[in-house]
């Protein structure tokens, strides 16, 4: 039997404060949480949504180096920007905390403190590696080398983002440290660990045994985490950038990101509210925690083996974490800059935050991987948006305005067909609310948007705007209906696309209507008078599409310049001084070129090198064309045995220098000089 619940408190995973929240945050995280808290507040239940940035921890300190700025300037602006874009896609967290705070600061060094008088952590020290020019332990990330896997030689010490691959900085072939270019050292360390392993026993019991209603997708994750054997997990870090360890003697260390951030839902929910413990400590709440999957193992394994280290603290009921969303086919980076931005999107698409929250919903990556595409955005927008919940509502207002000058008319007698209609918005809100119950949000969506499905549907079976003719009492009936419909949409999208919801009421003129509410045909009283009716979506248009295909294809071309010009080839083997004397290489002057015919790629060039004129045969007709050629100046291998190319005789090679994109440039003396100089 479903344990009955109290309150509510929803966590929504602390985003890094080192870059902002992209698509694939949103669609995996942070909408199914506000639908889901939405969802609870139109219900009536007490529930609190807390969420906050992650501030500490090796990516922001890698961002910071990167930006030659300090990491509190970085989070400073990336707290700053992704609260903002949050607020302006509608997220209604109750609060939007950070774990830079002092409350934060206080609440995780007690919870360590407390872990460890009671000796609940095992004290080890290790090798890790150093790095002696800038005096400091090197975390993972900070280690680079080349992938045992694939050779590709800027992988990171925990993984190679060529090959996928996770690493450890053992297996690096030439480690350096990516802050001073050095080769690090071994230096021993001391760190404190959560012993898992000792809490494997109550995990399997408490998730393997107590929740196998959890998504598959979660609960296969932990029983893998589970049968692989746990092992002790360093809570804390060799870092000048976090929460100090509260311990003596611990000069250096902070707590490890993956320690103090979880704990930022215990921090904010304090900054909310001074009644924070009937929210952490009364097994009458139920906590949820929204995160994205890579996040699985810190929610449900670590988390949970430190709430119970600590004792006194509930554990969450559930984990609805969600698979990736990719972008037009490709995974989503953010430092190749392949991602929709909110902040770009709010400010490029104003006024459809809905229409980007209910394409989220619509391809959330629930139980497997999902796919953003513009076309797709374009597609929903304009086919179901626009088509079917706008239309309706449109209809419904605009046909009530002309008909009966914007005042609701009475419903007269109802035919079996209006009774199957309003049957059918009526099952709606069962099936509506065990999807928003069970996690399943894309369906939810579903539900919700059948509300004005069926509106549309009952509109262009009823046609009011014949019948208003023949029989104008019973069009009173069918707007009367359609008027129910459209509040009862109203209610149906709230948690979805609150904006959308609230226009709709606004034009009918009505306050909001609880949960409770929906299915029923009394929400808008016969008499009342509506609103000015106003368009809720609107068509996007092919160029609109475009100019984001545009930018991403330009993204690309960006990325694949910046990657190809940071290959460069391994050193060739070592030559003696009269091996390079051998060579006679001279400046010369291109007097003609011609294309070889019937060849693409060779070109014919006749060369003054001082000694003499003579012909070379050049493979380089699709790099340059004839005419830029002629009356440079270029570097030319004399002395190397002449070949014939095509029937003609080649003496000499023209020196170029090919970049890592393949592209061809004349190498020339910096200044004119005579031809026949030596090169030497
Ligand atoms: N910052 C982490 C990430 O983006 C999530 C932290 S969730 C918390 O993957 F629980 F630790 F707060
Ligand atoms: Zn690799």
């Amino acid at each position: 039997m479903a344990k009955e619940f109290k309150r509510y408190l929803v966590t929504s995973a602390l985003p890094y404060a080192n870059g902002p929240v992209h698509i694939g945050h949103l669609a995996g995280v942070y909408i199914p949480s506000d639908i889901y808290t939405r969802y609870l507040r139109l219900k009536g239940c007490d529930v609190i949504s807390v969420c906050g940035s992650d501030e500490h921890g090796v990516p922001i300190t890698i961002k910071a180096r990167k930006e030659g700025v300090s990491p509190q300037q970085i989070v400073d602006r990336y707290h700053e920007l992704i609260k903002r874009s949050f607020e302006g896609l509608g997220m209604s967290f109750d609060i939007y905390s950070r774990t830079s705070s002092a409350t934060h600061a206080a609440t995780a060094s007690a919870f360590f403190r407390k872990l460890y008088d009671e000796g609940k952590f095992i004290e080890k020290t290790s090798m890790q590696y150093y790095d002696e020019e800038a005096q400091t332990f090197l975390a993972d990330r900070y280690i680079v080398g080349t992938c045992p896997k694939c050779g590709n030689d800027r992988a990171y010490g925990d993984q190679c983002e060529k090959c996928g691959s996770t690493l450890s900085p053992d297996e690096l072939i030439d480690p350096h440290s990516a802050v001073s270019g050095s080769v690090p050292v071994k230096r021993e360390t001391k760190h404190w660990y959560l012993p898992l392993d000792q809490y494997e026993g109550f995990l399997r019991e408490w998730i393997l045994d107590g929740h196998k209603e959890w998504k598959t997708n979660v609960y296969g994750q932990c029983k893998s985490w589970l049968d692989g054997g746990l092992q002790p997990r360093a809570v804390s870090r060799d870092l000048d950038w976090g929460i100090p360890v509260p311990v003596e003697g611990a000069e250096g260390k902070v707590l490890y990101v993956w320690f103090d951030a979880p704990i930022g839902y215990i921090s904010a929910t304090k900054d909310l509210t001074p009644d924070w413990e009937k929210y952490w400590k009364s097994e009458d709440t139920k906590m949820v925690h929204f995160i994205g999957k890579d996040n699985i193992v810190f929610h449900c394994i670590v988390f949970p083996s430190m709430l119970k280290a600590h004792g006194g603290y509930i554990l969450p009921e559930n984990v609805p974490a969600n698979e990736f969303l990719n972008l037009e086919g490709e995974k989503i980076s953010t430092s190749r800059n392949w991602a929709v931005w909110l902040h770009e999107y709010l400010e490029e698409f104003p006024g459809k935050e809905d229409v980007l929250r209910y394409v989220l919903c619509a391809n959330a990556p629930e139980t497997k991987d999902n796919d953003f595409t513009w076309k797709d955005f374009q597609a929903r927008n304009n086919n179901e948006l626009v088509a079917v919940l706008g239309n309706f509502v449109n209809r419904a207002l605009v046909l009530t305005q002309k008909y009966f000058d914007g005042v609701v008319p009475a419903c007269g007698e109802l035919t079996d067909y209006d009774r199957a209609t309003i049957a059918e918005v009526g099952a709606v809100k069962a099936s509506l609310e065990a999807n928003i119950e069970n996690y399943r949000f894309r369906e939810a969506l579903k539900d919700a948007m059948n509300v004005s499905r069926i509106g549309n549907k009952y509109l262009a079976d009823t046609e009011p705007w014949k019948v208003i003719k023949s029989d104008p009492e019973r069009v009173r009936t069918i707007l009367n209906v359609a008027l129910q419909i459209t509040a009862n949409t109203a209610i149906a999208i709230e948690p979805f696309m609150p904006f959308s919801a609230a226009k709709i009421l606004a034009m009918l003129a009505m306050e909001k209507f609880s949960w409770e509410r929906l299915g029923a045909m009394d929400l808008v009283e016969a008499g009342h008078r509506i609103g000015k009716p106003e368009l809720l979506f609107e068509k996007i248009e092919d160029d609109v599409i475009q100019r984001q295909l545009d930018k991403l294809a330009a993204t690309k071309a960006a990325n694949m310049a910046a990657e190809a010009a940071q290959h460069v080839e391994a050193q060739k083997d070592t030559i003696q001084f009269d091996d390079f004397q051998k060579m006679d290489i001279r400046v010369s002057t291109i007097l003609e070129a011609e294309k070889v015919a019937k060849t693409k790629k060779l070109l014919k060039l006749t060369v003054d090198t001082g000694i003499d004129r003579r012909v070379i045969v050049s493979g380089i007709a699709e790099h340059f064309t004839p005419e830029e050629l002629v009356g440079k100046q270029v570097l030319v291998l004399v002395n190397l045995a002449p070949r014939d190319l095509k029937g003609i005789t080649s003496s000499g090679m023209i020196l170029m220098a090919e970049d890592a994109s393949g592209k061809l440039r004349l190498l020339q003396p910096s200044e004119a000089t005579n031809n026949g100089a030596i090169v030497g």
